[in-house]
């Protein structure tokens, strides 16, 4: 493999983007692997959740908020989002032309150097399970591995709410998870950016022998790869981040304050222009 390097600082900032918090956990790993890297972050939490959403409209609000990263001159884009990948990721880089990095293959990948019994698990929205695009993905590393699946819905709206631990939420879980338990998973992908933030929770109904996949730390790797083969790494000690939200912005900071802690400075309000519109605020 043939890494490039530019030795000189490249200060444009990496876009990620989200239909809520849960790209946070994306961010956070890009934040740990890549600390020298200012970000833009956009929750379009105005128009969540997009699990249950069409494809096609899943898609223009992706382009839409894609348009307004490149407006603002961003080097790369993470589409932190599960349900953005399976609807858009292929319009969203060649609409654009920076390079583009998702979280189903690096979660695939983690899935295949994880599972021992070769029964792995998925869970994700509705969008996502329905696209059969893990599936794909899957039989793309040429494993044998079986993959069984389920849409969970609901747990977006909870993680989004700041709750990760209810009573409630538990009796949710338990209905979600207990058919992946009985079909003998060893390793479960979660593949929705937002389920990380309820690891504890999931881990507790799974048992201690499956084997939790987040992509986020993974899709930091890639990352990082894709900004050295482009030779647009940033090595500036102090890089300013910004987070944006399309719905109420201190709603989002609360629940992303306790998500990501103090790196949340100030969200700003979002606004979004239909795409061919202007720059964005
Ligand atoms: N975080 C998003 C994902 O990874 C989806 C949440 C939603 O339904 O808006 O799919």
């Amino acid at each position: 493999m043939v890494v490039r390097s530019s030795g000189t600082s490249e200060p444009r900032p990496i876009g990620v983007f989200d239909s809520g918090v849960g790209g946070l956990t994306v961010a956070r790993a890009i934040l740990e692997l890549l600390p020298h890297e200012p970000l833009i972050y956009v929750g379009d939490t105005a128009r969540f959740p997009y699990g249950p959403k069409p494809l096609e409209e899943i898609r223009r609000y992706a382009l839409e908020i894609a348009e307004s990263l490149v407006v603002r001159d961003v080097k790369m884009l993470v589409v932190a989002c599960n349900s953005v990948e399976v609807a858009a990721i292929d319009h969203v880089a060649e609409a654009h032309g920076v390079p583009v990095v998702g979280v189903i293959d690096p979660g695939t990948r983690a899935a295949v150097h994880a599972t021992r019994n070769g029964r792995i698990g998925l869970i994700g929205t509705e969008a996502t399970v329905k696209s059969g695009a893990y599936d794909r993905a899957l039989t793309a590393t040429g494993t044998d591995a079986t993959l069984f699946s389920r849409a969970c819905p609901a747990f977006v709206e909870y993680v989004e709410r700041g709750d990760t631990s209810s009573e409630e939420l538990r009796t949710v879980a338990e209905g979600y998870l207990s058919p992946l338990r009985e079909q003998g998973i060893d390793t479960l992908i979660l593949g929705c950016t937002h389920y990380p933030l309820l690891s504890g929770l999931i881990q507790l109904v799974m048992g201690d022998d499956v084997v939790l996949i987040s992509s986020a730390a993974e899709t930091a790797k890639d990352v990082y790869r894709a900004l050295v083969r482009s030779g647009i790494e940033r090595g500036d000690p102090h890089p300013r981040h910004e987070f944006l939200a399309t719905g109420d912005p201190a709603r989002f900071q609360a629940v992303a304050e306790v998500f990501l802690g103090p790196e949340i400075a100030e969200v700003r309000a979002a606004h979004l222009e239909p795409v061919g519109g202007g720059p964005w605020s």
